[in-house]
């Protein structure tokens, strides 16, 4: 039973990278530039609401981080040896320390599933969410995305 459903949960997962590669080739700037869009979106969707622009609306924070969750988990599979060339977004350190890089989007889809679970119910909890999920967009980027303006 446990093996069987372990069988399960892998092929879904693999089932998932492939729906996100049909959007752009596989381990190319274009396909994780469009995953972190998502992310970004994401993220400045929940933004609006805690600054009041939006109206609190639970399902639009709830799909907020849905996204922020399910692409996080997918977004280190793009980053395959020999992906590298050509990319002037992600640092070189990507691939020297890939066990950090993954960690760290796995933090985030944690801390996005966490908030999930404890779904704010407020513009200003919105906004304590945001402080725990940008810690790991900054943190990240610091050390792995290259500035190309
Ligand atoms: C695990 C590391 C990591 C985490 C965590 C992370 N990012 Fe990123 N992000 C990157 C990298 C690397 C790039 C550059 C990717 C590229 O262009 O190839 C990037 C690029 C971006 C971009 C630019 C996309 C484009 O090409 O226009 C946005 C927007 C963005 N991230 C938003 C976010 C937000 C918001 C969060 C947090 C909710 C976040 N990221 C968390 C690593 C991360």
């Amino acid at each position: 039973m446990r093996v069987r459903a372990i069988t399960a949960a892998v092929l879904i997962a693999g089932l998932g990278a492939v729906g996100v590669a049909i959007a752009a080739e596989e381990g190319t700037h274009d396909a994780r530039s469009a995953l972190m869009k998502k992310v970004g979106g994401a993220a400045g969707a929940m933004t609006a609401i805690a600054k009041g622009e939006k109206p609190y609306d639970a399902e639009a924070v709830k799909v907020a981080l849905t996204t922020i969750s399910e692409t996080a988990k997918v977004f280190p599979d793009q980053f395959k040896p020999g992906t590298e060339t050509g990319d002037k977004a992600a640092s070189p350190k990507i691939w020297e320390d890939h066990a950090d890089f993954k960690a760290r989007a796995d933090k985030l889809s944690a801390d996005a599933e966490k908030v999930l679970a404890q779904l704010p119910a407020d513009a200003a909890g919105v906004g304590g969410a945001l402080k725990t999920l940008g810690g790991n967009c900054g943190g990240c980027h610091e050390k792995y995305r290259i500035k190309t303006e």
